[in-house]
């Protein structure tokens, strides 16, 4: 962790309390308001010039049109400076998102909590919002923004959008049937409807994939678990021990990678294929992981030429998991089957040192 994280995570949460003024509730899922009620970001049915934002902070005020980006993320005319009180993150096992970067965060409503009383299953307040950011050579091209709107678990409970940044890069327009090429890079923005098929069900009965225990158990974010415990923001505390992924280097990055990549879909009550690649806490071994349990030399339904298991130990050309992440434009076969155009060159490297590990 870095040395000042602590004390900067305290100050920008002591700021956030300071700027929300009011006890209200989410707003309704399309109103493109900010939950604590300092910024107004318009309504998407108005477009995005419905007037200018009022980011609550002294910033730029007199240095020109503020910035007209996602809704409460920036505070500057230059979409730069982050909302009091959005906290960056960053989990350790990340979706290929086809060589983009992205940068992420998170801001909680005053005095809540995030119900952490089941590990794996987080349930977040009312008004929590979380930003993702895709980038390629530091210009923004997407942000994805999701809200809880309401009480409960689940999708029906939050609001899912996305926006597509223009060339100013400050100034963003909300996408619901998708976009290809955005900025004239490769980069595609997916429909609304598709973000369900990651989102809805899996290992995460509340929507969200990558602001969980196993997730944020690591040095390397802004806002980790041992963060969060210290904020207050867990009704109860997750010991980093427990969230750990278990085995060595190789096999907890692979267990990871799967996790992350895979895992939306095989993952949950009813796993795609009957495949269960999502990780829980308190798993002690690897060999209780559900990728041991339902791929390690399972025959696979779906077979090519030599490849008939899953994970065949010491082969990964005759293992399925390994053979389908190496296929595109092929529709279904394709894994994973949407949201990504390239192979994920790392990504493969880390599966075939597992599968050539299994073998020794
Ligand atoms: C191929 C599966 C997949 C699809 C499709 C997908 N997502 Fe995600 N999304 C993920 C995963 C996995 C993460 C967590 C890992 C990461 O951020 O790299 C994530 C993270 C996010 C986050 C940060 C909060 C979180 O859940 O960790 C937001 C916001 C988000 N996605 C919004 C969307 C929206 C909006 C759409 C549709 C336009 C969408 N996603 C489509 C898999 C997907
Ligand atoms: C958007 C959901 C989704 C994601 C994400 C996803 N899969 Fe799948 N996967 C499916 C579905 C649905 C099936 C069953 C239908 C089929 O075989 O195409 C499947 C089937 C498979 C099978 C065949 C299992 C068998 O018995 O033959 C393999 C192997 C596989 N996936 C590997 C992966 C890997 C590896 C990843 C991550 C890199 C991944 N999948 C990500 C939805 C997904």
């Amino acid at each position: 962790m870095r040395p000042n994280t602590a004390l900067a995570l305290a100050v920008a949460l002591a700021l956030a309390l300071a700027a929300c003024g009011d006890d209200d509730v989410a707003p309704p899922v399309d109103a493109g308001t900010d939950a604590g009620g300092e910024v107004d970001a318009g309504s998407p049915d108005a477009g995005m010039d419905a007037g200018p934002e009022d980011a609550g902070t002294d910033a730029g005020t007199d240095a020109g049109p503020p910035c007209d980006g996602p809704p409460g993320l920036y505070a500057d005319p230059g979409c730069s400076v982050l909302a009091a009180g959005v906290l960056p993150y960053n989990p350790q096992f990340w979706l290929w998102s086809d060589d983009t970067d992205k940068d992420r965060f998170i801001a909680f409503p005053e005095d809540t909590i995030i119900d952490t009383r089941d590990p794996d299953s987080w349930v977040f307040p009312v008004g929590t919002r979380i930003w993702k950011n895709f980038s390629l050579e530091g210009t923004k091209l997407e942000t994805r923004l999701f809200e809880k709107v309401r009480e409960g678990v689940g999708i029906a409970t939050w609001s899912m959008r996305t926006f597509m940044w223009d060339e100013s890069q400050v100034v963003v327009t909300e996408v619901m049937d998708g976009a290809t090429d955005v900025l004239g890079t490769y980069h595609d923005i997916p429909p609304i409807a598709a973000c369900p098929r990651c989102h809805a069900g899996g290992g995460s009965p509340d929507m969200v994939l990558g602001f969980g225990a196993i997730q944020l158990a690591h040095g390397d974010t802004e806002t980790s678990l041992a963060d969060l415990d210290a904020l207050g923001l867990l009704s109860n505390a997750i010991p980093e021990g427990m969230a750990a992924v278990p085995g060595d280097a190789v096999e907890r990055e692979a267990l990871g990678y799967l996790h992350s990549n895979c895992g939306p879909c095989h993952g949950g009550l009813e796993p795609a294929a009957g495949m269960n690649l999502w990780l829980d806490t308190g798993l002690a071994t690897v060999e209780a992981s559900g990728a041991y349990t339902t791929a390690v030399d399972q025959p696979s339904a779906w077979v090519m030429d030599t490849a008939t298991v899953r994970v065949r130990p010491g082969n990964p050309e005759g293992s399925t998991l390994f053979r389908r992440m190496g296929l595109r434009d092929m529709g279904v076969q394709q894994m994973p089957p949407l949201a990504s155009d390239m192979v994920d060159p790392e990504g493969r490297e880390i599966i075939e040192t597992w599968i050539t590990a299994l073998g020794e």
